[in-house]
């Protein structure tokens, strides 16, 4: 597993009834995942989403800019990546590395033994990070994408054990 440099990373827990932090989710999506074409995650996407049991949304914030993103789901001793970015201002800084450890611990405390992504078969990046943190590939879905002009995608399926 990677180690990360020492540096000011802040996860605050997002509430559903927090909107600035809602709005904040759905501004930090949008900015990751620009030029993806892919369907836009609104505030009131992510607050549905945290209405449901078992999911839990977080902002990461470093020297007091918000950077990071994420939202997962946790069912009995398994949790699921739901979606993760990072601004592109801010990548390659080691933020998702630190996010994903801030998440696994967050997991064992839970009691979780199963972590779960799913990734586009075209994102490399992502891929890099999941495999160099620990995740292994352990399925494909066919077509599992469908962009905004149509374009289909499989998906990986990458599982940790925690
Ligand atoms: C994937 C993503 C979350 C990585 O965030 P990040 O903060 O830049 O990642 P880190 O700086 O922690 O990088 C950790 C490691 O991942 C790999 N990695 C990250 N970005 C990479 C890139 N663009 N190309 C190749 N490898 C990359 C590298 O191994 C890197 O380690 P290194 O910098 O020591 O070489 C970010 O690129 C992103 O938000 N992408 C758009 C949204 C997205 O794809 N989300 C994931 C959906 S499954």
């Amino acid at each position: 597993m990677m180690v990360c440099p020492p540096i000011d990373f802040q996860p605050l827990k997002v509430d559903e009834k927090n909107h600035k932090a809602l709005e904040l989710l759905a501004s930090l999506h949008a900015r990751a995942f620009e030029g993806r074409d892919e369907k836009p995650w609104l505030a009131k996407d992510f607050e549905k989403f945290l209405k449901s049991p078992g999911f839990q949304g977080f902002v990461y914030h470093s020297a007091k800019q918000p950077v990071a993103f994420a939202l997962m789901r946790i069912v009995c001793d398994e949790a699921e990546l739901i979606t993760v970015g990072v601004d592109p201002v801010f990548q390659r800084k080691g933020h998702a590395k630190r996010m994903l450890a801030h998440l696994v611990g967050q997991l064992k405390r839970q009691s979780a033994v199963k972590f779960f992504l799913e990734v586009r078969e075209d994102n490399h990046s992502a891929m890099t990070l999941y495999e160099a943190f620990g995740f292994k590939k352990v399925g494909k879905r066919r077509a599992y994408y469908q962009t905004l002009r149509g374009i289909k995608y499989d998906a990986y399926l990458f599982a940790l054990n925690l």
